[in-house]
């Protein structure tokens, strides 16, 4: 049986990866920094799909824990997926915060992926087959003041991700870009609208980690290499790609999270399903789509 290594699967986006890839049958190596959520993905995925799960407790930002792992993957014939997710945002302030935060944050969203990508690349390329996602933001493609950092090493990721998928597609490798617009997942826990009630607005629209996880499956299916999950992000990429830069810097101005406001959760649930279904009958209805 393959084996798929998710990193950050401790929850959200990359427990999503973990549960929709055991349901395909990979065996998994999961990486996170809470053993406890860890334990109980494992549990879970051995009760309901009967695979094995390693479990590596891993601070990405750690070059030397990095390079352990990064070693270990090279290894590892068995591989068949790499989901390089995990990351996270603070409120920022380049000038204000030490210059440590921002390597930690590029540690985590640029050296982590890229070493590991590194890794596993020419075992899968020895082998003719194997996929490798980045995990991404829509943030990527915008310019905000208080989360410098956090669009600067995403938009670093997609500039890669997009060359990797040129030099290793050739070679039956498969790199998939995501690109997720807002997500009900922990990311935005420390966020001033804890406890993470979100609302709908105009462009803006929440999605359930689990919907992102399997439009990134079902693209990769399609041999896609950019995944935006959902109608409303595809159409703010367009946005972002085509509004002149000076009108779309002061747009984002006002800084991402101004994009975030409460409301009671059982709107959002119902929001959520709403779109989903129309996700997922709009799939059905264009059946296969254009290539990314
Ligand atoms: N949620 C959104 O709206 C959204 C939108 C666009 C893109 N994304 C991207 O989606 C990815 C997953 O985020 P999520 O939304 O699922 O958030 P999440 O629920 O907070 O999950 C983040 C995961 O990353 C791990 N992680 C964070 N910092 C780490 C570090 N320094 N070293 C090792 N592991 C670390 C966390 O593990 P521990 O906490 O156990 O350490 C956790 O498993 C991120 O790359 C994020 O940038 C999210």
């Amino acid at each position: 049986m393959a084996t798929a290594c998710v990193t950050g699967a401790s929850s959200g986006i990359g427990r999503s990866f973990a549960e929709q890839l055991a349901a395909r049958g990979y065996d998994l190596i999961v990486t996170g920094r809470r053993l406890e959520k860890l334990e109980e993905l494992e549990r879970d995925l051995a009760e309901r799909y009967g695979v094995t799960t390693e479990i590596r407790l891993l601070e990405l930002s750690e070059r030397n824990a990095l390079e352990d792992f990064a070693a270990e993957l090279a290894t590892r014939e068995d591989l068949g997926y790499l989901v390089n997710n995990a990351g996270y945002g603070r409120g920022e302030s380049f000038t204000e915060d030490s210059f440590s935060e921002h390597e930690r944050m590029l540690a985590v969203h640029v050296t982590a992926p890229m070493r590991l990508a590194h890794a596993v690349a020419p075992v899968m390329k020895a082998a003719g087959a194997g996929v490798i996602v980045n995990v991404s933001s829509l943030a990527s493609l915008l310019s905000s003041r208080s989360s410098l950092m956090y669009c600067a090493t995403k938009a670093c990721l997609n500039s890669f991700s997009e060359s990797l998928a040129l030099e290793l597609g050739p070679h039956g490798v498969h790199v998939q870009l995501l690109l997720p617009g807002f997500t009900h997942t922990e990311f935005h826990r420390d966020s001033e609208v804890y406890p993470g009630r979100k609302r709908n607005r105009f462009l803006l629209r929440w999605m359930p980690a689990p919907q992102v996880v399997r439009l990134s499956l079902r693209d990769i299916d399609r041999g896609r290499i950019i995944c935006v999950p959902g109608t409303a992000n595809k159409l703010l990429q367009l946005l972002a790609r085509q509004v002149p830069r000076g009108l779309r810097n002061k747009l984002s101005s006002g800084g991402i999270s101004s994009a975030f406001t409460v409301d009671p959760p059982t709107e959002v649930a119902a929001t959520d399903a709403e779109q989903v279904e129309e996700e997922e009958s709009a799939t059905r209805e264009k059946g296969t789509g254009d290539r990314s």
